[in-house]
């Protein structure tokens, strides 16, 4: 923390005037790769593929699945995420999101009074969506990978087999969660599978190490067919679960069209629907570009924090009607992104003013955790990916027989109109429960190119805050031309329209900042959020840094 706090007063002593960017402009072959990755584990093993001539889709792959082992409160096989790639001068999206089961429908969640039963959709065998995963990771394989599918898969089954090395922070999260389902009187049996990682030991898992032996042997089919379908389908029957054989052999990865926009000399490459993330960052950093003052901001000013605020609570108010699955629900991505209609939802923006919060509407007229990682390979194929089980541990709920934690990803859907989950999101029909469908993500990994050569890779954990942490992401190396080291690293907030008015920041916005916010009608709320893995390409030079708080690992080489 303290070092944090150093760390942001030294930059906000020597940023003062938002500066132009000096990225590259260049085109060539790059002759460095980067990872930049949310623990030891996952980097070593990413850059131990690119070694041995994996590109960077394979280097993803195994990453995916090294976390499912030794980063459980999110890395998984149970859960679902979204894998952005661009390689060979084309993106692709591949949505690997979990899907409600056949049997969920929209009152699902809901006591006989019509009210939300309170940590149903968050604990429990109730909470999970269809996992996605392994779906997921098997289709990047056939479009893009290079190494044979065991070669990726082999070095989670050696970690789960042989054990790992458990990190104090790991830990210290196991046992806090542990405490935190004893006094909520929630029973599940996560301490059965969890209560001996203990820091600095090593933590074996052999279900688990046999389930991932089914994934290398035999691909996606050796998790949504045969013994691992069957022992999920049992387990759910036996607890009263609906996810069933049917719903995993039903499951289907999706390559998706990213979207692409022009922002600021830059082309941004980001994350479509189901996510909301892409068009929320896109909406944020637009606005930007249209109310910015000519001689620009300072970082983290009042002015800044309050614009970026409003800003916020307009893209939320459109998030919460207009975004689910497109699958289902149209959802109208370029009326939502269209520079003629940001322009007019902009323009009751006031710099000086904050605006009420129960006036701001839907815009059109017709009408803690995740992880994420990023990597560049040397032929300059980049991959973002962000992957969930939703909550920290998801559903707390372990597969008897498999080994590896199911999600609480059903509490992504709106559970009822006008009741907040549990990152305090809204919405209505867009997002609400129908089988099949994918719940509404904030998900957002991004990459930014130009001249079809890559600038940055960008992502995080977080929720709803995923998208700030994505956009000031990109606003810092951008618009104040700072190192990886201090994008990650720089004090970050938040608004979402609801609470009313209240900014979540990071500590280190300054008191004279925090007063004028208060002055304004803002209430600052200090807590951290996000964990931010970036490389960004200065001047054809890989930087790579892991947010300080995390036990992220970032490599260049
Ligand atoms: O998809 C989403 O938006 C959420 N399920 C992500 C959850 C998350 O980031 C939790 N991390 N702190």
């Amino acid at each position: 923390m303290q070092q944090l706090a150093r760390k942001t007063r030294f930059l906000l002593s020597t940023l003062i005037v938002l500066q132009i960017s000096a990225f590259s402009l260049s085109a060539e072959p790059l002759h460095q790769s980067a990872v930049a990755m949310p623990d030891a584990y996952s980097a070593d093993a990413a850059r131990s593929i690119l070694e041995q001539g994996g590109n960077a889709v394979d280097a993803a792959i195994t990453a995916h699945f090294v976390l499912a082992v030794t980063l459980p409160e999110a890395g998984n096989i149970g859960g679902g995420g979204f894998m952005l790639i661009f390689k060979n001068n084309e993106g692709d999206f591949i949505d690997y999101r979990e899907t409600a089961p056949a049997l969920a429908h929209k009152n699902m969640y809901l006591d006989e009074q019509g009210d939300v039963i309170p940590y149903k959709s968050l604990f429990g065998v109730h909470a999970s969506g269809t996992p996605g995963s392994v779906a997921g990771m098997w289709l990047a394989h056939k479009k893009h990978g290079s190494l044979p599918w065991k070669t990726l898969v082999q070095p989670a089954v050696t970690l789960a087999e042989e054990g790992f090395v458990v990190h104090p922070k790991l830990a210290s999260s196991i046992s806090r969660y542990i405490t935190r389902l004893e006094k909520r009187e929630i029973e599940v049996n996560f301490a059965d599978y969890f209560a001996e990682a203990k820091e600095g030991k090593v933590f074996k898992q052999a279900e688990l190490a046999a389930t991932l032996k089914l994934i290398r042997d035999k691909g996606q089919d050796g998790f949504y067919k045969g013994k691992t379908a069957k022992t999920i389908a049992q387990f759910m029957q036996q607890h009263g679960g609906i996810i069933s054989e049917t719903d995993l052999v039903n499951y289907t990865a999706k390559s998706r069209t990213p979207i692409k926009a022009d922002w600021n000399g830059f082309e941004v490459l980001t994350s479509p629907p189901p996510s909301s993330g892409g068009i929320a960052i896109l909406q944020w950093l637009k606005m930007f570009e249209l109310l910015k003052p000519e001689q620009g901001l300072e970082l983290n000013s009042t002015t800044y924090v309050h614009l970026l605020a409003e800003i916020g609570k307009r893209v939320f108010a459109d998030r919460a009607e207009y975004l689910g699955d497109p699958d289902f629900f149209d959802v109208p991505v370029a009326a939502l992104t269209n520079n003629e209609y940001l322009k007019k939802r902009s323009s009751t923006i006031s710099l000086n003013a904050i605006s009420t919060t129960e006036n701001i509407k839907p815009g059109l007229k017709e009408s803690e955790q995740t992880t994420h990682f990023s990597i560049v390979d040397k032929m300059g194929n980049a991959v973002a990916n962000t992957t969930t089980i939703n909550l920290g541990f998801g559903s707390g709920v372990v597969v008897e027989g498999a080994g590896f934690l199911l999600n609480d990803e059903m509490d992504d859907f709106s559970a009822k109109p006008g009741v907040m989950n549990a990152f305090g999101a809204l919405g209505g029909v867009a997002n609400e429960i129908q089988p099949q469908k994918r719940m509404l993500s904030s998900m957002t990994p991004s990459i930014l190119l130009k001249d079809n050569t890559v600038q940055m890779v960008t992502g995080s954990p977080g929720g709803t805050t995923i998208i700030s942490s994505v956009y000031q992401s990109i606003l810092n190396a951008i618009e104040f031309n700072l190192n990886a080291e201090q994008v990650v690293n720089s004090p970050r907030f938040h608004h979402q329209l609801w609470p009313k008015n209240v900014i979540r920041s990071h500590e280190g916005l300054s008191d004279k900042v925090k007063a004028e916010l208060e002055a304004l009608g803002y209430k600052v709320d200090e807590r951290r959020f996000g964990d931010l893995h970036v490389i960004i390409n200065k001047d054809g030079k890989l930087d790579a840094a892991s947010q300080a708080s995390g036990r992220g690992k970032s490599i260049v080489f």
